[in-house]
């Protein structure tokens, strides 16, 4: 095991992330734990995160001295490299020397770190952060590499195994910060590199089962890839301790309630209640143009119908949420203990307080993509992992102006049809996310020899790689002119179609 001690970066997980892409087991402890972590996990190797704070100022967390003691190999990242040089005896001067983002680092010697990947003499990109700097290093250390804003860019004590940079190796701006790290826990720790995501399968299992013991578990499904990998996991862990929850709020795509019922009932025998909730939902949608009253509404029934299900089956102690590492907003709050705040699932907020459950969350430190590796891992067909994210309030904020069943039904039609002409023409895996939209805006047409009155669609298709940032999809024009004929000959209600060239930003993905 690799203990990573958690300063407070917003970067820490990336860290565990190329550990593990190294093939290496790794526990991540905030910096208040780590004593009491490091004596009872004994790691081979240790990597102190950046953060926030200033080693020069009173009170800022330090490392565990025994860790310095143990005669294992220590990185310092960042903040990590202060506070081993002010640990060991060197120095750190705060503020004066700010850089930020990219950076090039000279390498003045070879070293066991840059073994393979960076020759003495050459140059390289890599990304910094910082605003204090280190000053004298202790004794014992050499520098390996230097940058124009930092002398002490790349400090080593190689007799020590102590290593310790200013840059940020985790980060995809540092490009070869990933053989960097894997140079420290394979080379220079001795670890193997031989552990996988079957391997994550098995602790995540063995730590479920220790957190729900014998209690009871609930979970919202709704069908995504998240909350199925989660869902999954857990019922293999606890079995039918778990019921999952299904609340069709009619908002869903064509056949998607159908579908997912069945694949967990009858491919993975998890027990599942499927609530069907559409009228309660679209009835309160009834006419509502505003985006935000639209959500709000939907958060709100969620949380009362799913309330009511759970009370039904006796309620839980447990709610199994399937939150990402990007979902987790912040990993170590410095005053507030070791535990970490989360963004709370839009669907359910508020209801863990409510009903006095606590959170099961096996995924928090997993990446998206990650997290298809598992759901592989764990059986899910291909073309479940691969489907396109679909936003809780579904269908309604792809309906602007006023909701009205009708129009629900016209677009669950087209956005069908739609899809069903992406996968024909093998585009499917290419996009991000496509849909239809439709506006709240009739046109005149002709059809046949009479005139028609009818609503406007607009198709949307971007590619992203994190949904932060898109860019429209690149059709042919042979494909819109296609799709477009399909959904105007086969859907009652739609007589003009157009496509949307918008990219993310200035636009957002979805129209509200
Ligand atoms: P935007 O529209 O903000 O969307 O560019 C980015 C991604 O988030 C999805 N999205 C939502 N997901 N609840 C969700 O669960 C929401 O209220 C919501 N709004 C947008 C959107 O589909 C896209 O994948």
């Amino acid at each position: 095991t690799v203990l990573i001690i958690d300063f407070g970066s917003q970067v820490t997980q990336l860290i565990a992330r190329r550990v593990r892409e190294a093939g290496v087991y790794s526990e991540i402890v905030p910096f208040q734990s780590a004593a009491e972590a490091f004596a009872r996990i004994a790691p081979k190797a240790v990597i102190l995160s950046g953060s926030p704070h200033s080693t020069v100022d009173i009170g800022s967390p330090r490392a565990p001295d025994a860790i310095f003691e143990a005669g294992i190999p220590v990185l310092g990242i960042c903040y990590g490299q202060q506070t081993m040089c002010a640990q060991l005896g060197g120095t750190v001067e705060a503020g004066h020397h700010r850089e930020f983002g990219r950076a090039f680092l000279d390498v003045r010697q070879d070293c066991a770190l840059f073994k393979g990947v960076w020759a003495s003499g050459t140059r390289h990109q890599v990304w910094m952060s910082h605003g204090d700097r280190v000053t004298d290093i202790p004794p014992g250390f050499k520098v390996v590499g230097t940058s124009s804003g930092a002398p002490f860019a790349a400090i080593a004590d190689e007799a020590r195994r102590f290593f310790a940079v200013q840059f940020h190796p985790e980060v995809v701006h540092t490009p070869d910060g990933a053989k960097l790290l894997a140079n420290f826990v394979i080379d220079i720790a001795g670890l193997k590199g031989d552990w996988t995501m079957a391997a994550y399968r098995e602790q995540a299992i063995a730590s479920i089962r220790a957190q729900i013991g014998d209690g009871k578990v609930i979970c919202a499904l709704s069908g995504g890839v998240d909350s199925s990998v989660a869902a999954l996991l857990i019922h293999e862990a606890v079995g039918d301790q778990l019921t999952c929850i299904l609340v069709d709020h009619g908002l869903m795509r064509k056949n998607e309630a159908t579908e997912v019922v069945a694949m967990f009932r009858e491919h993975y025998n998890l027990p599942l209640v499927l609530v069907n909730a559409a009228d309660r939902f679209v009835d309160a949608l009834e006419g509502e143009a505003d985006p935000e009253n639209k959500r709000k509404t939907i958060g709100r029934l969620f949380i009362e119908v799913f309330e009511e299900e759970a009370n039904k089956l006796g309620g839980a102690d447990f709610l199994a949420q399937g939150t990402l590492y990007p979902d987790v907003i912040e990993s170590v709050s410095f005053t507030g203990g070791p535990s970490v705040t989360i963004k709370s699932h839009h669907n359910v907020g508020g209801l863990p307080e409510r009903m006095n459950m606590q959170l099961v969350e096996p995924l928090r430190e997993l990446f998206k993509d990650e997290v298809r590796v598992l759901g592989r891992e764990l059986g899910l067909p291909d073309h479940f992992i691969g489907r396109h994210p679909f936003p809780g309030p579904g269908l309604a904020i792809r309906c602007p102006g006023g909701i009205t069943r009708d129009k629900l039904d016209i677009l669950r039609e087209a956005d069908a049809i739609y899809l069903d002409e992406i996968r024909k023409a093998g585009l499917y895996d290419a996009i991000w996310q496509a849909f239809v939209v439709l506006l709240p805006v009739q046109t005149v047409g002709v059809m046949g020899d009479g005139r028609t009155y009818e609503f406007v669609c607009a198709l949307r298709a971007v590619t992203s790689v994190d949904g932060m940032t898109a860019d429209f999809y690149h059709y042919d024009m042979e494909f819109l002119g296609r799709a477009a004929t399909r959904i105007i000959n086969e859907v009652r209600g739609i007589n003009r179609v157009v496509y949307d060239v918008t990219s993310k930003p200035p636009g957002t993905i979805e129209w509200e």
